[in-house]
């Protein structure tokens, strides 16, 4: 995939239907989606669970854009092979996850596949400058990890700038995650965001059986993200 900052929106199947994710994943495909993002959750880094490998590798079989797959789990590195395997386009690990982050993103790179590192609203952006060279995406959350259907933290924002301008000219995608709506999702393109995750935002009013809603859910938010660019 060559690199742009056109706006991205990456549908988080967390607010999918858990009984029918080969559908919804045809479903916001068809409707627009640019990439699929998947929530692993350990129950120890975050207070939820969600997927092993082998449940990443059943979704692979239907995604035909990018699988972009967001690890909130502790420790990370132990994972990162059978992730990789299932399918992930690009891993993402939080930096708060481990000792060890420049460890973890070169062996997410030693897989082959594209390397992210998120951040927690809490967690400073210096704590990333020294594995820019090393990254193809940074993370921004802009809830705490664990659950859709969050409150927007807006703290995020002046993180975005701030991380727009240290990434300078390197092909890095900025990914927020958290609470993006059609209102939150102006701020953050506005702000430097190229790739938008949104869970509830695409869901809401949908199904597998009315997949017409997610299309205006999703063109929703990227013309409103899109409006900010101007
Ligand atoms: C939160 C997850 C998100 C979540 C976003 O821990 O990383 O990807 O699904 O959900 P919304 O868009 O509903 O805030
Ligand atoms: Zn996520």
């Amino acid at each position: 995939m060559t690199f742009d900052r056109k706006i991205k929106i990456a549908p988080s199947i967390l607010s999918a239907d858990f009984a029918d994710f080969g559908r919804e994943i045809q479903a916001i495909e068809a409707q627009g989606a640019d990439w699929v993002h998947v929530d692993v959750m350990d129950g120890h880094f975050v207070p939820n669970l969600t997927f092993g490998p082998p449940a990443v590798s059943a979704f692979r079989r239907h995604v035909k854009t990018f699988m972009d797959v967001h690890l909130m789990i502790a420790p990370v590195d132990p994972y990162i092979e059978a992730y990789a395997k299932a399918g992930a386009d690009l891993i993402t690990a939080h930096v708060e996850a481990g000792p060890h982050i420049h460890r973890t993103l070169q062996a997410i790179k030693a897989q082959g596949v594209k390397a992210g590192v998120s951040l927690n609203p809490g967690t400073p952006l210096s704590s990333i400058e020294h594995v820019l060279d090393l990254i193809d995406m940074v993370l921004i959350m802009t809830v705490n990890p664990g659950f859709g259907g969050q409150q927007f933290i807006a703290s995020g924002l002046e993180k975005i700038r701030a991380c727009r301008r240290m990434i300078g000219d390197r092909p890095i995608h900025i990914q927020i995650d958290g609470g993006i709506t059609p209102e939150t999702a102006p701020l953050v393109a506005a702000a430097g965001a190229d790739v938008l995750v949104a869970g509830s935002a695409v869901f809401k009013g949908g199904s597998v059986a009315n997949p017409e809603v997610y299309g205006a859910n999703i063109r929703a938010i990227r013309a409103a993200a899109e409006s900010a660019l101007g």
